[in-house]
């Protein structure tokens, strides 16, 4: 059963999203001064958005998120707070991927906001899940209603190691079992996340697994003829 729908994004989805968000903003007669890309999904929008619109000021801000000491909700907050700039009156456009919860672009907003109370502030998103987000984002390219994780082109690996990592600690938890072949990752990982991770390239796999080795998450070893993915703290 599959416990996590996912869908894989292209880069031609994401440079389309761009331009149809860029687009909306025209269209809506207001021009930012300055774009700030939350770090990290906001990157690759925000860069393709100020590149569709013509705008040379770009900057970022990093919300990270938390876990509470319950572990059970995530808090957001700004990891690395920025002094350098002054934002009062200027038009300031906010943009990330998506807005899923909208924490993010909330706190980021907020963030703004309090620093520069003079800041005429929108915000953006390439994808809204109107379904799920606490708020609707000024403009957006594509609206979600059923939720799913969007894998996204830019963190391949990222999703793909947090995956396998999920898969091997749930999996020992409920059962012990501490190794693993790589077919019965890539079958688990289908089993849980959906026949849409086969798209991935395979590449990916090992790349995940490579950076997993280095955190030391994992170890790989080689047992007779098969070669052996554990868990490290298993
Ligand atoms: N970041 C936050 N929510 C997400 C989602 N649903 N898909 C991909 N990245 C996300």
């Amino acid at each position: 059963m599959v416990k996590v729908p996912v869908k894989l994004v292209t880069w031609d989805d994401i440079v389309t999203w761009a331009s149809t968000l860029a687009g909306k903003i025209i269209e809506s007669r207001w021009m930012p001064d300055i774009v700030v890309a939350i770090a990290r999904g906001g990157y690759v929008p925000a860069r393709l958005l100020c590149d569709h619109m013509g705008i040379n000021d770009l900057v970022s801000l990093q919300v990270v998120h938390w876990p509470s000491s319950a572990q059970v909700a995530e808090k957001a907050y700004i990891k690395y707070p920025v002094a350098q700039m002054d934002l009062n009156g200027k038009r300031v456009l906010i943009v990330d991927d998506i807005v899923d919860t909208g924490d993010s672009v909330l706190i980021a907003r907020d963030h703004v906001l309090s620093r520069w109370p003079k800041a005429d502030v929108r915000t953006g998103a390439l994808q809204w899940i109107s379904t799920v987000a606490k708020f609707k984002p000024d403009y957006y390219a594509y609206e979600v209603k059923d939720w799913v994780w969007f894998m996204y082109p830019w963190n391949l690996t990222e999703d793909l190691s947090n995956f396998i990592t999920r898969i091997m600690v749930e999996e020992y938890k409920a059962s012990g079992k501490v190794n693993w072949s790589l077919l019965e990752l890539t079958e688990k990982l289908s089993e849980w996340y959906g026949d849409e991770i086969l798209k991935v390239p395979v590449s990916y796999l090992g790349k995940a697994l490579a950076n997993l080795e280095r955190n030391g998450v994992v170890l790989r070893l080689r047992e007779g003829n098969v070669d052996l993915i554990k868990l490290a703290k298993g």
